[in-house]
């Protein structure tokens, strides 16, 4: 969460750089923004609320500049929360991801010392402390010596009025420095360095880099220079842009026509080796978080029914807890689209504290998931810019169910299921109908205070999926349940009207699940079939067609779909929803 990004350079228009790739990193967080550059022995700063969007910065030229786009830990969201944040000489400035746990005694000791806070945040207390460590030495080592008392998992960037350098230290929290002609970057993620240079530095934890003339890595806490290892990204700059989409989650939602077909296009080595850890796995851990954690539910279903192959799931924040039952036979498997969610990157280290093996399924090349796991396989689902998660859950379940066919000795004919899928996809998504449909629900329904949904079996999961992406589009309260589960309590809040969902696809979950819509029924309920053929208990039947075991693949869209439209009837901003960020660092 928040995204950083910092520039030194031989371009005098380091503003304007900086506030680029803060628009590239605003998916990690947008409650407020700023930048500080320096100018000539003095820095100029200008901080704002709410999002960037198409912002343009008031600030002078500039060689070196750094810049934050926030998302909220301690202190609301007001133009004093925003970084930079600066020292008593107002020389030194500073942008932080992550949560200083320390940072009230730090702060206590630092007032008794007379320095004066002008912020709720625990990040001010950092250039504080560089202001004290100046008075005995130089400018990295006292940014060093500072970072060294930090306790948490932080990453900060620092500018220093009378320097023409920057320097940046890690734990944690990601940064990727980029290698220019005669510039450098750095910034919480290299798809905002791509752009500008191909050559990267990814920092591991308790590193620090200073970037000037020459860029320098060195090992925290002591201070030792190391060689670092430069990598060659291979991804084109892609501003993810929306083309003819109004919003990025209609984009990406139509970008699964494609996408379902790039996740099952994999090296077959890897895919098999991939396989063959969890055959020969003693016992197999899936561990995902929000959208991934429903798309891991969803794989437990997948290696039961084809592979004939158990595997426990915990969702990510819970993972830790579990961890007495992993040995070095174990084997962990975690999704995540970013690769940088905290409670998957802890259960990694608890599953190496026990020697499991861990093996990841991610989207961003480079991520700190994808630097850590023993084995990963890429989603390559392309850029997702929208907050809200849809072309990386269908990338994941495309995978999962490949991995599946293979374990069943089905690699060839499952594969093809999966690309018959995709094309099926392709076409619902063409269907002008289906999307009219789709909206005419949602003029319906976007009134209601309550959505239920209901789904037995593989469409379980997608129940929790669909309630997910309805309460992040829409801010409607929208639950997902197992169709068997809500008369034993929540069929008890059914009224006349309440809109539910009940996903009734062409398996043995059919007339269970149909008893269960009926139940609704006889309560009121207004009942939205998703499903291939019409069912009397329907109010309202959006058809899918039937592509058997893969179905699951295809039944999500109109509930993607579904959540688009509600956006648009709530007027809420469909790809940023309040509160969220899109790469959850923090606990
Ligand atoms: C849902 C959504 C979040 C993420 C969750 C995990 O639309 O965006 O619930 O799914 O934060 O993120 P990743 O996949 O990056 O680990």
């Amino acid at each position: 969460m928040c995204g950083i990004f910092g520039y030194v350079g031989n371009k005098n228009d380091a503003a304007d750089i900086v506030l680029e790739g803060l628009k590239l990193l605003e998916y990690r967080g947008y409650d407020s923004w700023g930048v500080a550059v320096k100018v000539r022995k003095k820095l100029s700063v200008d901080k704002h609320i709410g999002k960037i969007g198409d912002a343009q910065v008031n600030l002078p030229q500039s060689v070196l500049g750094i810049g934050h786009t926030r998302w909220a830990t301690h202190g609301g969201v007001t133009a004093a929360n925003a970084h930079p944040h600066m020292d008593c000489t107002k020389t030194i400035a500073v942008v932080h991801n992550g949560i200083v746990e320390n940072f009230q005694e730090l702060k206590t000791e630092l007032i008794e010392k007379g320095h004066k806070f002008i912020s709720e945040t625990d990040t001010e207390i950092i250039p504080h402390l560089i202001e004290e460590n100046l008075k005995k030495e130089g400018f990295a080592s006292s940014v060093r010596d500072a970072f060294n008392s930090l306790k948490g998992l932080n990453a900060v960037v620092v500018a220093y009025a009378p320097s023409r350098e920057i320097v940046a230290a890690k734990t944690g929290s990601p940064l990727v420095v980029g290698i220019g002609k005669n510039e450098l970057f750095v910034a919480s993620d290299a798809s905002a360095i791509v752009k500008h240079t191909k050559k990267v530095i990814f920092l591991e934890d308790n590193q620090m880099v200073i970037l000037g003339k020459r860029l320098k890595l060195i090992n925290l806490p002591g201070g030792k220079e190391i060689k670092p290892t430069i990598n060659k990204i291979n991804w084109k700059f892609e501003h993810g842009e929306k083309g003819k989409f109004k919003h990025f989650l209609l984009k990406e939602i139509n970008d699964q026509r494609t996408t379902i077909i790039d996740a099952v296009t994999q090296n077959e080595k890897k895919l098999f080796e991939f396989a063959n850890l969890i055959r020969n796995s003693f016992d197999t851990y899936i561990s995902g978080c929000g959208t991934a954690g429903h798309a891991c539910r969803m794989a437990t279903y997948i290696f039961s029914t084809i592979a004939k192959k158990h595997i426990n799931f915990a969702i990510g924040s819970e993972f830790s807890y579990y961890e007495d039952f992993l040995t070095d036979k174990s084997l962990l498997i975690v999704a995540s689209q970013s690769g940088e969610t905290i409670d998957l990157v802890e259960a990694v280290s608890a599953a190496r504290r026990h020697k499991s093996k861990v093996t990841a399924l991610v989207n961003v090349i480079g991520s700190t998931l994808y630097r850590q796991c023993d084995l990963v396989l890429p989603l390559r689902a392309g850029v997702e810019r929208c907050v809200l998660s849809t072309k990386s859950f269908t990338s994941k379940l495309a995978i999962f169910y490949l991995l599946a066919f293979i374990l069943k000795g089905e690699y060839s004919e499952g594969r093809k299921k999966i690309i018959k899928t995709a094309r099926a996809v392709g076409e619902l998504l063409d269907d002008k109908e289906f999307n009219q449909q789709l909206k005419n629900v949602a003029d319906e329904i976007y009134k209601t205070k309550d959505i239920y949904i209901l789904g037995r079996g593989f469409s379980f999961p997608l129940a929790l999926e669909a309630a997910h992406k309805i309460k992040e589009a829409s801010y409607i309260h929208a639950e997902g349940f197992a169709g068997g589960e809500p008369k034993h309590c929540e069929i008890s809040l059914v009224s006349e009207g309440t809109p539910t969902i009940v996903f009734v696809p062409n398996d043995e979950t059919k007339s269970a699940i149909i008893s269960n819509a009926t139940e609704f029924k006889a309560r009121g309920a207004y009942i939205i079939g998703i499903g291939p053929e019409k069912q009397a208990v329907f109010d309202e039947w959006i058809q899918v067609p039937d592509l058997g075991v893969t179905s699951s693949i295809i039944n999500i869209i109109p509930a993607q779909l579904l959540a688009y439209y509600l956006a648009l009837k709530k007027g809420n901003d469909p790809d940023k929803p309040r509160n969220l960020a899109k790469s959850v660092t923090v606990k």
